[in-house]
């Protein structure tokens, strides 16, 4: 994984998430995509069990969290997720159990980007575990309370080979696109 590049995916949804809003980027790691958010101008909540390379972002724009958040223990992940968040984003981590807080977590009109690896991502690298690999149209199902934007599976090559599912959906009826394609493509 490219540890500083944010990614294609949750760069062309972000620009959805409420001008000034509040997002919680969730295990959020080395923090590619806390500094995606916080460079344009989100509030931002960092969590992850590990916030060695976090920190560097803490401030007034910035709470970062350190929360293991599979404890197991019941209640522990809605606390921990905070709620009210105008976006969350969501890359290459996945606990079951925190789906159904994640829809909750969101504000009405909230934006949920999430992103990570498939079924069949086993042939190709890490995970291999079952655990940690959607099965096929899972987000879908996951998330089939909000309405869904954009959702895609099957095999990339870019940073790297692997088998992945991404989703992008709203806490609320459907509104406008990120790209308007039609728009792109049209010859001058
Ligand atoms: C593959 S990294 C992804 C990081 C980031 N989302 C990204 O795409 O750049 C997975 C992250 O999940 C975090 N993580 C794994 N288990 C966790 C747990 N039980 N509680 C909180 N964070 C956890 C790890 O510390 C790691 O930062």
């Amino acid at each position: 994984m490219d540890q500083q590049t944010p990614s294609a995916w949750v760069r062309i949804f972000v620009p959805l998430i409420r001008s000034g809003g509040r997002v919680l980027d969730l295990a959020a790691g080395g923090g590619r995509h806390t500094r995606l958010l916080l460079d344009m101008g989100l509030l931002v909540t960092a969590i992850d069990r590990d916030v060695a390379d976090l920190r560097a972002f803490a401030g007034g724009n910035c709470e970062i969290r350190q929360i293991d958040l599979e404890t197991g223990a019941p209640g522990i992940p809605m606390e921990a997720l905070g709620g009210g968040y105008d976006g969350i984003v969501v890359t290459n981590y996945l606990h079951r159990p925190l789906l159904e807080p994640i829809v909750a977590a969101l504000a009405p009109g909230g934006v949920l980007i999430y992103e990570t690896f498939a079924l069949g991502n086993e042939r190709l690298g890490r995970p291999r575990n079952p655990d940690f690999l959607l099965r096929p149209g899972e987000l879908l199902d996951a998330f089939a309370a909000l309405t869904i934007i954009a959702f895609e599976q099957g095999e990339v090559t870019v940073p790297r080979p692997a088998v992945i599912q991404r989703i992008a959906a709203v806490a609320g009826p459907v509104g406008r696109l990120p790209l308007d394609l039609d728009n792109a493509s049209r010859p001058e």
